[in-house]
Parts: structure tokens; sequence; C-alpha cells
């Protein structure tokens, strides 16, 4: 058995489909006056997060604390890393107060990866550099599932920063074990070469990549990320590669808007678009407090069949 979650490359469909139905009863759950469960009865979760978060870090508090664990936050400006502790060091300290979870955000690829194997709780990725963010996935495909009625067959168009983005790394793996067909598209200098082996479309134009798309997914323009110009202003970004409300015909009429968050209004799309009858980007953030509950519930009952 698997005792962590550290990406969606890793992951069987099966593993992907028992989340996903773990997630739909968790919503459930949600949907109720008193959203206690006992499920992590007497267990510990911990967030340790190097990097700024709103969703992701409140998300699977939340999920936690609904499921009746003890729940902890730690971020990078406020504890020991302020002192030169080594994040091995960090970890293992957290391991030895009796955490059972412990779910990591870290700006360095691998990280998570680096502390699984170190300590006995399991350790869930909540982002790792450019690399994953498989709870991301997990929560926009059992969105696309809800809205759509499945995933197989479904054309989805990812556009925008796909270069530093973990979500798409992380939604190209489900996905595509669920028979989705992906179209990616964005400026050239934020497209990674040989994007195509990863089983996807390429496409240097927006509505080459969205045309006919069920859904269309934007991802944020990571402007810290940015080292050098990969494209000249937010400006132009937004006229060439922005989606607005005439852009987002050449998808299907009844397409899903979707953005992982946080989004830059007036880039990846315009405020109509984002507020429009076709998103489902709220929708999206409820998703991701039942695949949290999901996933620690599958985690702490023994994990993820090998
Ligand atoms: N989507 C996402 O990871 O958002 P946060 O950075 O707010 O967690």
């Amino acid at each position: 058995m698997k005792k962590d979650l550290l990406g969606l490359k890793d992951l069987s469909a099966e593993n992907i489909k028992h989340i996903l139905d773990t997630a739909d009863a968790m919503k459930l759950i949600l949907k109720q006056p008193n959203k206690k469960t006992p499920h992590l009865q007497g267990k510990t979760v911990v967030n340790l997060f190097y990097e700024n978060s709103t969703r992701t870090r409140l998300s699977f508090e939340l999920a936690a604390k609904y499921m009746s664990a003890n729940a902890a936050n730690i971020t990078a400006g406020g504890s020991s890393v302020q002192k030169g502790e080594t994040l091995t060091d960090t970890a293992r300290t957290i391991n030895a107060m009796g955490t059972d979870i412990l779910v990591m955000r870290h700006s360095m690829s691998g990280a998570p990866h680096l502390i699984a194997p170190l300590v006995s709780a399991s350790v869930i990725n909540a982002g790792d550099g450019m690399d994953e963010h498989p709870t991301q996935a997990l929560l926009d495909m059992l969105t696309i599932r809800e809205k759509k009625g499945h995933i197989d067959g479904l054309k989805v168009a990812i556009v925008g920063d796909i270069y530093h983005s973990r979500v798409v790394r992380s939604n190209i793996y489900g996905l595509t074990k669920l028979g989705a067909e992906i179209s990616v598209g964005g400026p050239a200098t934020l497209i990674p070469q040989g994007m195509e082996k990863m089983g996807v479309k390429v496409f240097k134009s927006v509505h080459e990549a969205i045309v006919d798309a069920d859904v269309v997914m934007g991802l944020r323009i990571q402007l810290e990320r940015q080292k050098s110009g990969l494209f000249p202003t937010l400006r132009e970004y937004y006229r060439f590669f922005g989606i607005d409300e005439k852009r987002l015909k050449f998808a299907k009429p009844d397409a899903l808007v979707m953005h992982p968050g946080p989004v830059n209004r007036g880039v990846e799309f315009s405020s109509g678009v984002i507020d429009g009858a076709q998103s489902v980007i709220n929708e999206q953030v409820t998703s991701g407090v039942a695949v949290r509950m999901a996933v620690m519930s599958i985690l702490s009952d023994g994990g993820f069949e090998e």
C-alpha cells in the first residue's frame, strides 16, 4: 500500500476513481448543517507550507477539522526555518510530535518525495515547484465529472502559463488516465518543449486550443516565477491569449470555465467570463474540501493500493 499522495503520475485510474467516488460521499456530508464526521478522530494533521496559499491550506485545515482531526499549520515565515533549520529536520521534528498526515507545499520540485521516506506520517503533496499539485487536479476532475456526468471522451483545453504550472502536469496525468483528450495553448515561450510526449495536443493560439472544447481551464500567469520577460506585458498577454466572452464562443456553448485560482482578473479571463454562467470556479473550491477529505480518509485507512 502507498502511504503518501505525491502526484498523479504514479496513481492508477482505479485509485483516482476511488478518490472521486469517496469525495462524492464527502460532498453529501458538506451539505449537512452538522459537518462533523469521525473519520480522522484522534489523528493529527499538520499543514507545512513554504509558499503562500489561500485555497489549498484552508481547505486541508477545514477538511481535517470536519473529520474530527487535530489540525495545525506551520508557515516557513513563522518557523525555525528562519533560523536555518533544514527541510528534513523540520519534517522529522513535526513527525516526532505524533503527526499522522503531513501536508506539504514547497517551491522546490520533489520536496515531498524527499520527505516521504524519512517520516512515518502520510505525506500529501500540496504543490511542489513546477512538478505536481495532485489534489488540485483531483478537485478539477471531481467538478468536471459532477457537471458533465463523465470524463471519458471530453475535450479539455488548458490555456495560459503551461511552463510553470504544476496544476497542468497533474491534470494531464489524471485526465488522460480517465480518458479525456487534452489541448494546451499559450505563448510559445510558456509551453515546454516536448509537451506532446505527455499525450496532449499543443497549440500556439488560444482559439485553436479551445475550439469545440467541453472544458476551458485557464492557468494563472505566475508572475512570481517569471525570471525574464517571457511575454511583453500583461496587457499584450490578455490581447492575444486572454479569454473574453467573444473568444469563449469558440468552445462548445455549454463548456465549463475553470481556473485553479488565484485568478488575475483581466489577464487569463475577463471578469465577465469569471463571473459568467459557464464558470464553475467557486464549485471547484467546494470540491477541494471534499477531495481533501477523501484523500485524508483513504490514507488514514491504510493508503492507496499499489
Ligand atoms: N489553487 C491553489 O493552489 O490555490 P492556493 O495557492 O490559494 O492554495
